[in-house]
């Protein structure tokens, strides 16, 4: 069964019928979904659904476009709920230089905030890191010993994906590498051994061709697994079965807990 290491059902393009989408996914093949959360409300979403689906975990977290009304009052509040059942990481975090919401500074400060909470709580991260390849690494490397997670939707080079490798962090990959013009990421999976990597949707953005442009679903996952089969000329099967054991090591969820 196929692992979604970072969805967002939440989101209101699924509000007509993220019901019987959700209740689809065993019989496409899909075992497992992390629910990445990413401003206040998306949290609590996050948290609902980990309740209503038996095979829905949730990375709660703040997004660097959702960090503007943030107060040190407010996330130490919210840091309890880390302690709720089937919370099994922090995300999505990290550093937007594409959108730029919030002062650059101001973002390296909620992301290492965040980290610092991983590290109390011995949970992994979820990064999202757009633009800013630079200051992410930097920022990443600071706390490699002790921290670590996944970079998701890996969109940087080939060298770069070598170095996060080495601290231990699997790369995320999604509907791009489907993308004609989604050649850096081919050449990231053509390059990083199968074990380092995880697949995502990133749904309901990013969705594989030929879906491009058009709401994405764990459901299309079945295409990302294909092309990274097709680079590494490897069985489907084999795609699967290592990827989810990946996304069940970097989630710290064992076979026994997913009800497939
Ligand atoms: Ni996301």
């Amino acid at each position: 069964m196929i692992f979604d290491t970072h969805a967002h059902y939440d989101d209101k393009q699924f509000d007509k019928d993220r019901e019987s989408i959700l209740n689809s996914m065993k019989e496409n093949g899909v075992g497992t979904i992390v629910n990445i959360a990413s401003s206040y409300e998306s949290n609590l979403a996050s948290l609902k659904l980990t309740k209503d689906y038996p095979f829905i975990y949730a990375a709660l977290g703040f997004h660097p476009d959702e960090i503007k009304e943030l107060t040190e009052e407010k996330y130490a509040d919210f840091t309890k709920l880390y302690d709720e059942e089937k919370v099994v990481a922090i995300g999505e975090i990290g550093l937007d230089y594409y959108w730029d919401t919030c002062p650059r500074e101001v973002q390296a400060y909620w992301f290492e905030k965040q980290i610092k909470e991983a590290g109390k709580r011995n949970l992994p991260i979820c990064i999202h890191s757009r633009d800013a390849a630079e200051d992410t690494f930097k920022i990443v490397a600071k706390y490699a010993d002790q921290i670590k997670g996944v970079m998701h939707a890996f969109s940087y080079s080939v060298e770069l994906a070598r170095e996060y490798v080495k601290m231990g962090y699997y790369l995320g990959v999604g509907g791009v590498v489907t993308f004609k013009n989604g050649r850096k990421l081919k050449e990231v999976v053509a390059d990083i051994p199968l074990k380092h990597l995880v697949i995502e949707t990133d749904a309901p953005y990013l969705s594989p061709e030929p879906f491009r442009g058009k709401r994405n679903d764990s459901t299309k996952l079945n295409l990302v697994v294909a092309e990274i089969a097709r680079i590494k000329e490897l069985e489907v099967s084999e795609v699967i079965r290592i990827t989810t054991e990946n996304a069940r090591k970097l989630y710290r969820i064992n076979e026994g807990d997913v009800d497939e």
